[in-house]
C-alpha cells in the first residue's frame, strides 16, 4: 500500500493531482495521501484539503487524506514525494515581475531575473527536503514540479546528491494533447521526440507510417490551429522563416527569446495595466478558493483551466504510476542527460523524451543540434548551472554572472542595481546570501 506525500499541498492545483490519482486508482494501491504546507499556507491547505477529501469520498475510495504542517511526520516511510511549493508565496512572484519591470526588463516565473530569484529562494528549501528524505524515506521517489523545474531538479541531483528524482512540466503534455488534432491524427498514431532543457526544448514528430510530420504540425499552427500554448503565455507567433529553417517545433517559452521585444512590450503593458501575471493569478486563486469552500463541490472545477499549469497531473500521476507499475511509458521529463543530447554535459539534467519504468527515466537519444539551437541551449544550460551554484553557495559574483548571461537581462550597472534591489527585497527567503 502506498504512502504519497505532496509538499505545497495548499496549492490550488491539488484537486488536479487528486483527480489524476483517482483516474489511476486501478494502477496505484494508495493507502494514504499526505498534503504538507507551512503556517502561512494553512488556511489554503484546510480548504483545498477538505475538497480533496470530498473528491476521494465521492469516488468511493477509502484512502486517508492527511493535512499537516509537520513535513517530517509526512515524509516518514513515504513511497512517492511530489513537490509543488512556492517559497515566499505569490507576494514574492509579484516582486519577481515588478522589480524587473521598473528596470524596463521582463521578469517571469521561470525566465529573466524573476526565474533566477525563484531558483535562489527555492534551492535551500529543496535541499532541506532532500536531507529529510535521506533520513526518513531513503527509498522514495521525488517527483518535482516546483519551478524553475529544470533548475530545481538539477540542484536535487548535483547539490542534494539524490538520484531518484524526476522533474516535470505540463508544456510537453499540452503540446502532445493538442497537436495531433491539428493534422487529423491521434496521439497514439504519432511518435514524439523532445530535447533541450525545461522551458527551452524543441521537438520533432513522426506518424504511424514513419513519415516526419513536424512541418505539417507547424503549418497547421501557422494557420491558427491550437498547439497547446499554456494560458499564462502571451501569444506572439514565431517568425515562420526562422522556424522553417530549424525544422523543429520550439516550445511555448521560446517566444521570450525569439520575440523578446514583443514579449517585453506586452509584459510592460500588463505591468502598467491589468497587473502582472502574479497579480492576475492572485485573482484567479481567490475565485478558485471561493469555489473550493463549497461543501457540495467534489470534482475539479473548470475554472482551474485558467492556470498555466493545467494538465499537470497528467504528468505527475502518470510518472508515479509508470514507476510503480513498471509501465515503460513515453514521457518528457527532466533527468540526467547520459548522452541523449551530446551537445550538453552527460552528467547534468536535461528535459528529454524518456521511457519511464521501475528503474526511473531512460532518456531517448536525440542527437546533435544545428549551431543556432546548440548555441542557445549551451548558453541556457550553463546559465542554469551558474544559477544553481549561486543558489547553493550564496556567491554574489556568481549571481552577477548569472544576470549577465541571461539574455533577458541587459548587462551593466542597471543589472547590478537590479540584482542588489532583488536581494534586499527577498532577504527573508535567502539565508544563503
Ligand atoms: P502556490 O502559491 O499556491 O503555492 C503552493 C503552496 O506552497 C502554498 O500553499 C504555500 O503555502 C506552500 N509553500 C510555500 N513554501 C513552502 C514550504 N517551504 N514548504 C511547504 N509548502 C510551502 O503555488 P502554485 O501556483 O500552486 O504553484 C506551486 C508550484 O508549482 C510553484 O513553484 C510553481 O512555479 C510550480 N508550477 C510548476 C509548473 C510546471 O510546469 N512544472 C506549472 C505550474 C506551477
Ligand atoms: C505553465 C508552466 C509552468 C508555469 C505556469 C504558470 O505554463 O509550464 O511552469 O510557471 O504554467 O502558470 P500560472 O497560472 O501560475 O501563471
Ligand atoms: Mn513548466
Ligand atoms: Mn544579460
Amino acid at each position: 500500500a502506498l504512502k504519497l506525500v505532496t509538499i505545497g499541498g495548499g496549492s490550488s492545483y491539488t484537486p488536479e493531482l487528486i483527480e489524476g490519482f483517482i483516474k489511476r486508482q486501478d494502477q496505484l494501491p494508495i493507502k494514504e495521501i499526505w498534503l504538507v504546507d507551512i503556517p502561512e499556507g494553512e488556511k489554503k491547505l484546510q480548504i483545498v484539503g477538505a475538497m480533496a477529501k470530498r473528491m476521494v469520498k465521492a469516488a468511493g475510495l477509502d484512502w486517508t487524506v492527511h493535512l499537516t504542517l509537520d513535513r517530517r511526520e509526512a515524509l516518514k516511510d513515504a513511497d512517492f514525494v511530489s513537490t509543488q511549493f512556492r517559497v515566499g508565496l505569490l507576494e514574492a512572484r509579484v516582486k519577481d515581475e515588478r522589480i524587473p519591470g521598473y528596470y524596463g526588463m521582463l521578469g517571469q516565473e521561470t525566465n529573466g531575473a524573476g526565474g533566477i530569484f525563484k531558483a535562489f529562494r527555492t534551492v535551500p528549501v529543496i535541499l532541506d527536503i532532500v536531507k529529510d528524505m535521506k533520513e526518513l524515506c531513503p527509498n522514495a521517489w521525488l517527483i518535482n514540479f516546483t519551478n524553475p523545474s529544470g533548475m530545481i531538479t538539477e540542484a536535487i541531483r548535483t547539490y542534494g546528491h539524490w538520484d531518484k528524482v524526476i522533474g516535470l512540466c505540463n508544456v510537453p503534455v499540452n503540446a502532445m494533447l493538442s497537436e495531433p488534432a491539428t493534422i487529423g491524427k491521434t496521439r497514439e498514431e504519432l511518435t514524439y521526440k523532445f530535447a533541450g532543457i525545461d522551458h527551452f526544448h524543441w521537438h520533432r514528430v513522426w506518424d504511424n507510417t514513419g513519415r516526419e510530420v513536424t512541418m505539417d504540425i507547424l503549418k497547421a499552427m501557422y494557420a491558427g490551429r491550437d498547439g497547446g500554448l499554456p494560458k499564462n503565455i502571451f501569444d506572439v507567433q514565431f517568425f515562420r522563416e526562422q522556424v522553417d529553417q530549424m525544422k523543429m517545433i520550439p516550445c511555448a517559452y521560446h517566444r521570450y527569446y525569439y520575440r523578446e521585444e514583443e514579449m517585453l512590450k506586452h509584459s510592460l503593458d500588463e505591468w502598467q495595466g491589468v497587473g502582472t501575471r502574479a497579480q492576475q493569478v492572485m485573482q484567479i486563486e481567490h475565485e478558485l478558493f471561493q469555489l473550493y469552500q463549497d461543501p457540495n463541490l467534489d470534482h475539479k472545477p473548470a475554472q482551474l483551466a485558467q492556470r498555466g499549469g493545467a494538465h499537470y497531473s497528467d504528468a505527475a500521476c502518470e510518472a508515479i504510476a509508470s514507476i510503480y507499475g513498471d509501465k515503460h511509458t513515453h514521457m518528457v521529463v527532466s533527468t540526467l542527460n547520459q548522452g541523449a543530447i551530446p551537445d550538453l554535459p552527460e552528467d547534468h539534467v536535461v528535459e528529454v523524451s524518456a521511457v519511464i519504468s521501475a528503474s526511473g527515466a531512460l532518456p531517448i537519444a536525440f542527437g546533435r543540434f544545428q549551431p543556432a539551437e546548440r548555441g542557445w541551449l549551451q548558453l541556457m544550460k550553463n546559465m542554469e548551472l551558474v544559477i544553481d551554484e549561486a543558489a547553493a553557495t550564496g556567491d554574489y559574483g556568481l549571481a552577477l554572472q548569472a544576470f549577465t548571461m541571461n539574455p533577458m537581462i541587459t548587462s551593466g550597472q542597471r543589472a547590478k542595481d537590479m540584482l542588489d534591489e532583488m536581494l534586499v527585497a527577498n532577504e527573508k527567503d535567502l539565508p544563503q546570501f
